[in-house]
């Protein structure tokens, strides 16, 4: 089974360890979601209401990705790895997710969070993998973790 993981990690990179240390675990190619105009610490500052991440949140518009994966067609299982962003999936991620086409691929969520749970994150990436084998998201600490579910 060729296996690639897509991680888009922002603040401290915690995502992308995470990433990283499942692609090792699992031997499966690595890919970042990149917006197309890069987060500065300021545009992720939450606490400041004028701030890129809560007008994108509120705009709820498309983030644009920077590149694209033209072997995508070649995997069979996608790990998509986040941080929870107001309790959910960052919409970078959904955005990146319409550009692909999920038909026939097993599919599973991964995500890091300040505390809070995985809430509604599966529920509401759904819609954008139309026609996978969604497996859900759960909140994870190591890609250990990951791989872990995987041979479950
Ligand atoms: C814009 C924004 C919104 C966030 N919203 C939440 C949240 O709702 N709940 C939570 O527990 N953490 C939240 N966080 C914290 C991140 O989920 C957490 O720090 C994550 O591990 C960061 O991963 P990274 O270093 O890969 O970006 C938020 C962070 C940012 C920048």
């Amino acid at each position: 089974m060729k296996t690639l993981i897509l991680y888009f990690s922002a603040e401290r990179g915690t995502t992308a360890g995470v990433a990283k240390d499942a692609a090792e675990a699992l031997g499966a190619d690595l890919y970042a979601i990149t917006p197309e105009k890069p987060y500065t610490a300021a545009d992720l500052n939450y606490r400041n209401p004028l701030a890129r991440c809560n007008r994108e949140f509120f705009a709820k518009k498309d983030v644009p990705t920077a590149g694209r994966i033209e072997s995508f067609a070649d995997y069979d299982r996608v790990l998509i790895g986040f941080p929870i962003w107001y309790g959910c999936a960052p919409l970078v991620v959904s955005s990146f997710c319409k550009g692909y086409d999920w038909t026939g691929k097993t599919v599973a969520a991964f995500a890091t969070s300040g505390g809070s749970g995985i809430g509604r994150t599966a529920e509401k990436l759904r819609p954008f993998l139309s026609g996978a084998d969604f497996k859900g998201a759960r909140l994870v600490r190591s890609g250990a973790e990951v791989a872990a579910w995987m041979a479950e």
